[in-house]
């Protein structure tokens, strides 16, 4: 062989030595052949042709979409007219579009197509779907913001070709558009800061006939994808033909864009279009049960929410493409000198992003900021803030695939009391129902599911049981029976029932688009329907991409049919949460005038899920690279709106080492949704399994979290009335350093102050935190003092350290009594952690309500503003009051504060012994003991009020 070297006797035994490697430690990878790469795809293939196109041409490129400016109407803060696009045969098509500007301060575009929204239009092969371009996607995601700005005016001064709208808060905001060729320039304080088809990619493939062509009558156009598609040796017949959306969106100035989960990417997305470092394909969203998923990817996964947050010094924007169907987005950067408009900025980068669907409107929302909590107020105004989570579900989780019978399930609770670790759920998977039909218990191993569940709710214990959307096909099986005969399943595109294969075999899916579908889906959650459940079992949707192991890409085929004949191509990436949206209702109506807050784990979710579910990020490994990633996922979810986000702990597939288990717990804790979970072939690894000293390291995780529980709660509630994140990267907490941008290996649990930087790597002793700030930054657990802005600090991590640091200026409040459930710490007193800024001061807030009614939502909470001022700590409410509020602060009367430490304290405290406590209502001021502790070295010292036993309802002032 030509160029062939003689293979050495070394080279022969690495080569061996690979190969046994191979035989013995498979390795796990994604099937790549499984899923579509850009190139794959019909549509994605033929956006970015355009995009390329457009780009080779320059200057010269011109989009063929142009305004009628003669049909330009702007009423009630809204413009409409009509687009028109120029064909290459010189067709005009027209093309209704709306331009909305919101009260809340976001403006709104939508594009549609005339034909389409008539009705005039031909479908290929006599399916019966419909003729419209889907636009009910806001009915399942949007909940309210759609009030229209009554201050947004025309600007006059406008020059020819041109309309300008002021709108936004003190109508600092401005839309410029240009008619032709038709682009949207955002300004805010006139500066541009996001711009739409900038770079002319703005597409919507109309509708067109199928002409069948004799000879060479070529129009020029590619047209292999245009009208069937086949992959993985499936065909889409696309009755409709080509029919995508695209524009291109450009941030001036900006250097990072975040958000557009679900990916295992960094935080800060990277560019797509190659080169070192950077992808080669776009993200992708096309929710998809991806087996062995792949780090470091844009592939698609489970998931999809097309909200993006640009952000640069001091300033954050963002963008939400309101489209369900498989969309892809391209991320291209270039230096800002090569953009005339260049800003004075501190960023000499633009971002430019190309997003394009397979089917629907162009509905894109623009957010200016300017700061990252602005943009989350906004967004979540749109599509609803995290709902309050039942407090349990804030606790720890336990599953595995599968807990074997109700008897293992008592063992299991049994061994977590005798050992002392604290959990507040278990979980059973698939495998606890009778030959995976859901709604039944296998009457072998789970014989007694009731007394498996009152067992747990003598510690105020929960259960979750998996509920998947596929039906088992089976006559004998009453919901398989329901199912069909009420013809509540997916079509496929003949109009029968759909039938794929899923954990059941052969199987039906029900369809929750159909509003009777949702009524029956309710009807099963009922007690007396879902027999053996009690009112401590709660939800798992799983599977809900929908997961079809015999469909194209592992889901439906998208010439599938739905209710209001729309195609699952429509509709895809909303399908999971109208699942999740049914259960929500089914666990609100379980029984009359039992009214709690619903708990559902979703796995497949869309914008909107936060209202009603936490997400986990599907089938991870036991892999330290795993471990890393869930940081900058669960970081990306929170930032696009859905905060109630974790991983399975542990990793899914094989079986963690005691390292590796013990460092997933530590960074387990800061996943708001925190739960281990295992599959079916791993070895048991309950904490308790686990050999010292991992079990006592395992364990003080789990107990710091239920130390912070007050802490979680208190940024949970901020999240549902904020939407801000519950766990935030650093540039959320310091949007103007830019070092800090980037960084997604650390995180801050709400505003806290607390820092935390989970040990993600095998070996590894020490960790260095990045600090944006000049204030002292303290170590949780021994008060080490850590200070100097813009760079990082070695802190000590060993096996059973977490690094952990509280930012100087905060009260957290916490629990100090270790417990069997967070439920039986209800009536426990709080501790309150001080730690003081440069000034000598501090603030924080506690929020707590019963954990488990809509109470709150009539004034039954707690809310309490902390703050040390001149040497005095007090307690105001910070609550509006409501009907219910009494009645709650009179459960919550018993409940104090039994310590108060302030950290790093003026030395002067050396010679106080007491404090003067004043609660409110009470005839006199008493006196608590103060305690002063003299740590040396580089730890700080500390003081300690004891037993002060203020109310945590009432308002007081403890003296020092
Ligand atoms: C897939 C889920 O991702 C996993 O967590 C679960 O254990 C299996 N389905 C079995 O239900």
């Amino acid at each position: 062989m030509a160029g062939s070297r003689p293979v050495s006797a070394w080279t022969l035994f690495l080569s061996l030595l690979v190969l046994i490697g191979c035989i013995v430690v498979p390795g796990l990878t994604v099937k790549h052949e499984n899923f579509k790469t850009c190139a794959q795809s019909g549509f994605c293939k033929r956006n970015r042709a355009l995009a390329d196109d457009a780009s080779a041409q320059g200057t010269s490129w011109s989009s063929p979409y142009e305004l009628d400016s003669s049909t330009l109407q702007f009423k009630d803060g809204q413009l409409t007219g009509i687009l028109i696009k120029t064909t290459t045969a010189n067709e005009k098509l027209r093309l209704p579009i709306t331009v909305s500007f919101l009260e809340s301060g976001s403006a709104r575009v939508i594009v549609d197509e005339e034909k389409r929204m008539k009705g005039d239009i031909e479908i290929r092969h006599n399916s019966k779907v419909n003729k419209k371009r889907y636009d009910e996607t806001e009915k399942w995601v949007l909940m309210g913001g759609l009030e229209a700005s009554k201050s947004a005016a025309l600007n006059a001064e406008a020059e020819a070709g041109f309309t300008k709208v002021q709108y936004g808060p003190g109508d600092k905001f401005q839309a410029i558009i240009r008619h032709a060729p038709f682009e949207v320039e955002f300004q805010r304080d006139g500066q541009t800061h996001v711009q739409l088809n900038h770079q002319g990619l703005l597409n919507m493939e109309h509708w067109r006939p199928k002409v069948d062509k004799e000879g060479d009558n070529d129009s020029g156009e590619d047209e292999s994808t245009w009208w069937e598609e086949s992959f993985g040796g499936n065909t889409d017949s696309k009755p409709r033909g080509p029919e995508s959306v695209g524009i291109d969106v450009t941030f001036p100035g900006y250097s990072h864009v975040f958000g557009i989960p679900e990916h295992a990417d960094s935080l800060s997305l990277r560019e797509t279009r190659g080169g070192p470092g950077n992808h080669e394909n776009p993200y992708r969203m096309y929710n998809s049960d991806v087996f062995e998923y792949e780090l470091n990817s844009p592939m698609t996964l489970y998931g999809a929410i097309p909200f993006m947050q640009a952000h640069r010094k001091n300033s954050t924007v963002g963008v939400f493409w309101l489209n369900a169907a498989e969309t892809w987005v391209d991320i291209v950067k270039k230096p800002a000198s090569s953009n005339p408009l260049s800003l004075s900025g501190s960023s000499k980068t633009n971002t430019q992003t190309h997003w394009f669907s397979e089917a629907g409107r162009i509905d894109l929302f623009v957010f200016l900021g300017p700061s990252p909590q602005e943009i989350s107020k906004t967004y979540g105004q749109l599509t609803g803030y995290t709902q309050l989570p039942q407090h349990f579900a804030i606790a720890y989780h336990q599953c595995r695939w599968n807990y074997i019978t109700d008897e293992d399930v008592k063992d299991v609770d049994a061994k977590f009391d005798k050992y002392q670790i604290p959990y507040d759920v278990i979980w059973l998977d698939l495998d606890y129902t009778d030959d995976r039909k859901y709604f039944t218990w296998d009457p072998l191993t789970f014989p007694n599911p009731k007394g498996m569940q009152e067992k747990l709710d003598e510690s105020e214990r929960k259960l979750v049981v998996l509920i998947d959307p596929h039906i088992k096909n089976k006559d004998d099986y009453y919901v398989s029976k329901e199912l069909n005969s009420k013809g509540l399943a997916v079509q496929n595109k003949d109009g029968d029932v759909y039938d794929g294969w899923c954990w059941p075999g052969s199987s039906h899916w029900v369809d929750c688009f159909n509003p009777a579908a949702f009524t029956w889906w309710n009807s099963l959650h009922k007690y007396d329907k879902f027999q053996g459940s009690l009112s401590n079992l709660f939800i798992w949707n799983d599977m809900n991409e929908p997961s079809v192991f015999n469909g194209p890409e592992t889901t439906m085929p998208k010439d599938n049919i739905h209710y209001g004949d729309w195609e699952h191509r429509d509709i895809h990436n909303v399908n999971g949460i109208t699942l999740v949206n049914a259960t929500y209702q089914a666990l609100l109506e379980r029984k009359k005038g039992e009214v709690r807050r619903p708990f559902i784990l979703t796995r497949s979710y869309y914008a909107g899920a936060q209202r009603m579910s936490a997400m986990w990020t599907g089938d991870n490994q036991a892999t330290w690279d795993h471990l890393a990633i869930s940081l900058p996922m669960v970081l990306t979810n929170g930032i696009a709106g859905f905060p109630f986000a974790g991983a399975d702990v542990g990793g899914f597939f094989h079986n963690p080492d005691k390292e590796l288990l013990s460092r997933w717990y530590q960074a387990g804790i800061w996943y708001p949704f925190f739960r281990a979970h295992a599959h079916i072939d791993t070895r048991r690894r309950e904490p308790y399994l686990i050999s010292e000293p991992h079990r006592t390291i395992i364990s003080q995780a789990i107990r710091l979290r239920y130390q912070l529980l007050p802490a979680w709660y208190t940024a949970f509630h901020e999240a549902s009335i904020n939407g801000t994140p519950i766990v935030r990267p650093q540039y959320y907490e310091f949007p103007d350093d830019e070092e800090g941008f980037a960084i997604d290996d650390q995180l801050y649990l709400g505003n806290t102050g607390l820092l935390a930087k989970p040990v993600v790597t095998e070996n590894t002793f020490t960790t260095d935190i990045y600090i944006s700030d000049g204030e002292k930054y303290y170590d949780y657990f021994d008060y080490t003092v850590y200070q100097g802005a813009g760079k990082k600090h070695t802190v000590p991590a060993p096996e059973d350290k977490i690094p952990l640091l509280i930012q100087g200026g905060h009260v957290i409040p916490r629990r100090d009594r270790p417990r069997r459930s967070s439920a039986l710490m209800r009536w426990d007193p709080y501790t309150l952690i001080l730690t003081l800024n440069k000034n000598g001061e501090a603030d924080g807030t506690l929020y707590v309500d019963d954990g488990e009614t809509f109470d709150y939502e009539r004034g039954g909470y707690i809310h309490r503003q902390f703050q040390f001022r001149d040497s005095i700590l007090s307690s105001e409410d910070l609550g509006t009051k409501g009907p219910k509020t009494a009645e709650y602060l009179k459960t919550m009367a018993g409940v104090t504060v039994e310590r108060v430490v302030v950290v790093d304290p003026p030395k002067a405290w050396k010679d106080k012994s007491t404090v003067t406590v004043i609660e409110d209502g009470a005839k006199t001021a008493s006196t608590s003991s103060l305690e002063y502790f003299e740590q040396q070295g580089s730890k700080a010292s500390y003081a300690v009020v004891k037993s002060p036993n203020v109310g945590i309802g009432k308002s007081w002032r403890i003296e020092f």
